[in-house]
């Protein structure tokens, strides 16, 4: 048997969820054992047509029934449940309405505590079907795109399922992105509609979002209307007539139904801006039925969520996490929804507990690197709230050390609540590996088995072969297609197959490593690309290093991550400015103003933790910039860079590692 790298990580005990999960639970568990996954796991993988088409009748209110499935692998090729007719916001909203109006669909908890108000299933029903209208009237049409920056408010999700409700395609835009970056999207995906706030609010603070709307929009010909929400009323806030409409003005003129329009089941839902290895972030493209479908089901089987549950995501929906698990899940499944407008340390850091103990929270899915935060602040945060409410724990976007997990399970689920470590990414959609809550026994830090219909496998990242048993470690890929698995990139086809499928043919390539241990589980081992994961949030180093070069001063630029305890990665930027005789005060407003320029360019969460002024960095005899040496130098692995002497320029390796060195 090969020596696996990652070995000792996968030495750790299985837990099994306790009996009382089953014993204990307010309904009863959608699944009965572990037995039952197995049984339904095979056949959805020897079976698909028949799994997913069974479920998806049962699961999900078809305007027209689909009459076939097509799956292989790649994009285009693939169809899941064609010929369907489906609207999704009518899944989300109107089928829960109907049967029950007064139900809380939103709770939305705005940035100060005790702020925030519940928006019942009716009472969405009636916002969507009047925004769908306004929109209508403002000239989009189905297949047309419409761009939302929106912070964590109701209005968000009414926007999203509203755009949905008229069969247009949303593209919204994490409202922490700067102007730069929203006006590339809105132009990219050709919104001629954006949705905003006039301004946002968040930590105590106040942000600007109609200001960076506006300065976006200086560079989007096709924009013609913007409809901005109301949140903080501020007078000074610019509008412009003719192309600017008040959101609570436009709403009341319509009536509170309109019928949702009937899209086909491949027509496309929603982009999904995400960052790759290259500079320019793409437009993930996903479907309407499969997509929704996953959505509910992982939302309903991962998590065990029934309807009677309130669901807290703390993640925005400006990312993937907020689209499925925020949004789409738990309302196709007729769940409550928490809507976070705030962060976890304000005013201080209690606060996702006392969500929790208010709301009488029933699933909590968060992030490791808030986890990490909260534990650092002190165990006496959590000790005075009632969290007996809380059956699962979720955690995604980055691995979960087995400390923390422990921690999480201990302190905040007090030994009674099941952990789902989900793995998955923008372009699954939806859960590709997790433990089922209650029934998959779990071990820290692996997330465990695949979701219904994900056949997972580990390849050689050499040969390109399926590692096959268990016991092996090497690229995480997929080998089948699956519902919720995005048909393209917008308007980059090619792009779509060179990322996904060129890489390993026969696969899809997740850009991930990956083991299966002995029993089996998957270990997902961190990105194998140049992609890194700061905070959750998903950077190209590529897109940073662009944004750098904007800075006149710069003459090269290499941008790579490292280890940080806080935010799992961080952002480490080697900068060669053009002039080298600068004073030690003009190399620190550089590297100030370098960092500003990321900001600007891309975002605050994209600003590099450090910035090193060098004179050369270090590039192979043809030019190319040896990252790997950056990243070994950073991990404090400068004993391990190998033979630099066939470097062009051995000697910048030199000045790297002292330069490095002095920020110790
Ligand atoms: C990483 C977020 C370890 C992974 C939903 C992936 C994880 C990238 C996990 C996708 C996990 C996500 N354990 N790593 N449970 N979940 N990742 O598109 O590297 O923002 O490729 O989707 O996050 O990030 P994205």
């Amino acid at each position: 048997m090969p020596q696996l790298e990652n070995e000792h990580l996968m030495h750790v005990n299985q837990i099994e969820p306790t009996s009382e999960y089953q014993k204990n639970h307010p309904s009863s568990p959608i699944l009965k054992n572990f037995e039952e996954y197995k049984t339904l796991y095979n056949e959805s993988i020897e079976n698909p047509t028949e799994f997913y088409g069974r479920i998806a009748r049962k699961e999900l209110d078809w305007i027209k029934d689909f009459d076939v499935t097509k799956y292989p692998l790649t994009g285009f090729n693939t169809s899941w449940f064609l010929n369907g007719e489906i609207n999704a916001s009518y899944n989300c909203v109107d089928r829960h309405a109907f049967k029950n109006p007064d139900k809380p669909a939103i709770v939305y908890e705005a940035d100060e505590p005790g702020e925030g108000r519940i928006v019942t299933y009716g009472e969405l029903l009636a916002e969507v079907s009047q925004l769908a209208q306004v929109l209508t009237e403002l000239g989009v049409k189905k297949g047309d795109t419409v761009a939302v920056y929106l912070p964590m408010i109701p209005e968000a999700i009414a926007t999203i399922l509203a755009i949905v409700r008229i069969g247009a395609v949303h593209s919204v835009v994490f409202a922490g992105f700067s102007s730069g970056s929203l006006r590339d999207r809105i132009n990219d995906a050709d919104s001629r509609v954006v949705i905003t706030t006039d301004e946002s609010k968040r930590g105590g603070k106040s942000i600007e979002t109609k200001k960076i709307v506006d300065e976006a929009l200086k560079e989007c010909p096709n924009v013609r209307n913007v409809i901005v929400v109301k949140r903080t009323g501020n007078k000074s806030v610019p509008f412009i007539e003719g192309r600017d409409v008040w959101y609570h003005e436009e709403l009341p003129k319509y009536k509170t139904y309109t019928p949702p329009v009937p899209v086909n089941s491949e027509d496309t839902l929603f982009l999904l801006y995400t960052s790759g290895s290259t500079g320019k972030p793409k437009g993930i493209q996903h479907t309407t039925a499969g997509y929704l479908l996953n959505a509910l089901l992982t939302t309903k089987y991962t998590f065990d969520v029934n309807q009677q549950d309130v669901f807290f995501t703390a993640g925005d929906i400006g990312w993937i996490t907020g689209h499925t698990y925020v949004v789409y899940g738990p309302l196709a499944v007729g769940a409550t929804t928490v809507v976070f407008e705030g962060t976890p340390a304000y005013p201080n850091f209690s606060r996702y507990w006392e969500i929790v103990d208010k709301y009488k929270v029933t699933q909590f899915y968060v992030a490791p690197t808030a986890l990490r935060l909260l534990k650092r602040a002190g165990d006496h945060f959590i000790e005075k709230y009632d969290l007996s409410s809380l059956r699962v724990l979720g955690s995604v976007g980055e691995p979960i050390a087995a400390e923390v997990w422990e921690w999480y399970y201990e302190k905040i689920g007090r030994g009674r609540c099941t952990i789902q470590d989900t793995y998955w990414q923008t372009e699954n959609g939806s859960h590709l590996i997790a433990p089922l809550a209650g029934i998959t026994p779990m071990k820290p830090g692996s997330a465990s088995l695949p979701f219904f219909g994900i056949n997972p496998a580990i390849v050689d990242p050499v040969s390109g072969q399926e590692l096959k048993g268990n016991n092996v470690e090497g690229v995480l890929c997929i080998k089948a297609s699956w519902p919720s698995m995005t048909r393209s990139i917008w308007k980059d086809y090619s792009r779509y197959l060179d990322t996904y499928f060129n890489p390993y043919p026969g696969y899809f390539f997740t850009g991930d490593g990956g083991a299966r241990d002995s029993d089996g589980f998957y270990w997902v081992l961190g990105r194998v690309d140049d992609v890194v994961n700061v905070s959750g949030h998903r950077l190209s180093t590529a897109e940073i290093e662009a944004a750098i070069l904007e800075n006149p001063n710069v003459a090269e630029n290499a941008v790579v991550g490292f280890a940080d305890e806080l935010t799992g990665q961080a952002v480490a930027a080697f900068v060669s400015l053009k002039r080298k005789d600068l004073s030690e005060d003009q190399i620190s407003l550089a590297k100030k103003e370098l960092t500003q320029t990321v900001r600007k360019e891309i975002g605050p969460f994209a600003a590099p933790k450090l910035v090193l002024i060098v004179d050369d960095l270090p590039k192979t005899r043809s030019g190319k910039i040896m990252r790997r040496i950056l990243r070994k130098v950073l991990a404090h692995e400068e004993d391990q860079l190998g033979d630099i002497s066939t470097l062009s320029n051995p000697e910048a390796v030199t000045q790297i590692i002292s330069s490095v060195q002095a920020t110790r």
